[in-house]
């Protein structure tokens, strides 16, 4: 999705014209026109489907919306114009002329003089139906079509501002974007994590990141699981504790929110409002406090002490499951956990070995918020070349030559979505969601 603003210069030098009737008339998306200020009968064309059609005796509303915001464009037309062909989901084509609007619920409308159906719908057969507000579960079986729905729509206008906010994010400090590797002459494989790659770009670019789609082959019909999903990674060299990845972390939570609500309230209020009611005031408690580390072995302590009774009984050395995450999350009252220093042997190789004992841990981090469970994994690396040296030759050799301590993590960035907006179920923050046994398109 690109920006109106192209669209409301060309829409701006279109009204100083001193003859605008002769003038042809300027394409506007539909959030370029609500966002004109004092309409002046401009001329312009808008693009659309039909969200709603409304006749009266003298005169024809129909509300035309292009995806580009929420709200549809009133377009206001002589009842001539009325025709079976302008139905619910027809796309349509209107020129005419933007005039202040009588009515308190838009600043502007569109007076037709021309409206052209491009393509017509059948309303009885078109799955999505005037006026109903279908579940969610219900337009899952329709990847094809839910975009054109309020709720999807609003969305995927988020996630796209999420993407814009978590790049501008990285941006700004000169942090290196590495690109996806695309093609090979060798059999290869899709990426569980694009980590590998930034340490090499790491060792050379010192912060670096990548957001790009990620594979995994878990056999988890879960709700917060997929096999295609997108990560957001970053590496960080010359990093030496946790304390310092984890501060990148929640600020890239906490900044990427306030820009998705602050540029697009409209679509994060409908979520909040008919998907997750409650989850305004949990998102405003999650980002006006700080974030809460406790440590592992503290963790499995909280878990052992708690009065519920747990499926898989917490201990020692054993995972983290989705209901201890839940527990942790809502005994440390609702605000997003860091958990650090997870058993050595639980975790992979690259992670940095703290040296301490009995109990052996590396500098692991994974953060779980409320609603979702973990949403970013990370860790401090093993830069230093004994502690690797049975391992790989290529990691090895990036400790051989100019080593340094660095860290990084992974956000899953469905998850992030899911968690801002209050989604329960990861594959209606995704336009096309694969999982196993299921790839519809
Ligand atoms: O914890 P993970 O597996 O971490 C890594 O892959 C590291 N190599 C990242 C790094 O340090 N650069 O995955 C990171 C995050 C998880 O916390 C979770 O939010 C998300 O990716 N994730 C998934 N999201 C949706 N579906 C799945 N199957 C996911 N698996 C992981
Ligand atoms: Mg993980």
């Amino acid at each position: 999705m690109f920006g109106a603003r192209c669209l409301l210069r060309a829409l701006r030098s279109c009204s100083s014209a001193p003859c605008p009737r002769h003038r042809p008339a300027a394409r506007v998306s539909v959030r370029g026109a609500l966002g004109v200020q004092s309409a002046n009968g401009e001329r312009v064309k808008v693009q659309g489907w039909i969200r709603s059609i409304r006749s009266q005796k003298e005169v024809l509303f129909l509300h035309v919306n292009d995806g580009s915001s929420l709200e549809s464009l009133q377009v206001v037309a002589d009842s001539s114009f009325d025709s079976r062909e302008l139905a619910f989901g027809s796309s349509v084509e209107v020129q005419g002329q933007l005039v202040k609007s009588p009515s308190k619920k838009q600043n502007v409308e569109l007076k037709a003089e021309k409206i052209e159906v491009v393509g017509n719908c059948d309303a009885k057969a078109f799955p999505v139906k005037y006026k109903e507000r279908h579940p969610l579960e219900y337009l899952r079986q329709y990847p094809h079509l839910r975009c054109r729905t309020n709720v999807l729509g609003s969305v995927l206008r988020v996630r796209s501002e999420a993407t814009a906010a978590i790049h501008s994010f990285f941006k700004p400090s000169s942090k290196i974007k590495v690109p996806e590797e695309n093609f090979f002459n060798i059999p290869v494989f899709l990426t569980v994590s694009g980590q590998l790659h930034l340490e090499v770009m790491s060792g050379a670019f010192t912060q670096v990141f990548t957001f790009g789609p990620t594979f995994r082959a878990e056999n988890s019909q879960s709700r917060r699981h997929l096999a295609e999903f997108y990560m957001v990674e970053a590496e960080i060299s010359f990093l030496e504790s946790l304390q310092d990845l984890m501060q990148v972390m929640e600020s890239l939570f906490k900044t990427t929110a306030m820009t998705v609500l602050s540029n697009c309230p409209k679509d994060v209020e409908l979520c909040h409002k008919f998907i997750a009611p409650g989850q305004k005031d949990r998102l405003e408690h999650m980002l006006k406090n700080n974030f809460l580390v406790i440590s592992y072995t503290e963790a499995v302590e909280i878990l052992k002490q708690a009065s519920q009774n747990f499926t898989f009984t917490p201990e020692w050395g054993a995972d983290l499951h989705t209901e201890h995450e839940k527990y942790l999350v809502k005994h440390c009252g609702d605000i997003p956990v860091f958990v650090i220093n997870y058993p050595l042997a639980l975790k992979p190789f690259y992670m940095r070995d703290n040296e301490d004992g009995p109990q052996h841990t590396v500098a692991a981090v994974d953060l779980l918020v409320p609603g979702v469970g973990e949403l970013f994994g990370g860790s401090l690396r093993e830069e230093r070349y004994h502690f690797l040296e049975q391992r790989l030759a290529r990691y090895l050799d990036l400790r051989r030559f100019g080593s340094v301590p660095h860290g990084g993590f992974g956000m899953g960035f469905e998850r992030y979505l899911q968690c801002i907006l209050g989604i329960d179920n990861i594959k209606d923050v995704i336009p096309f969601p694969r999982f196993t046994h299921s790839c519809l398109l």
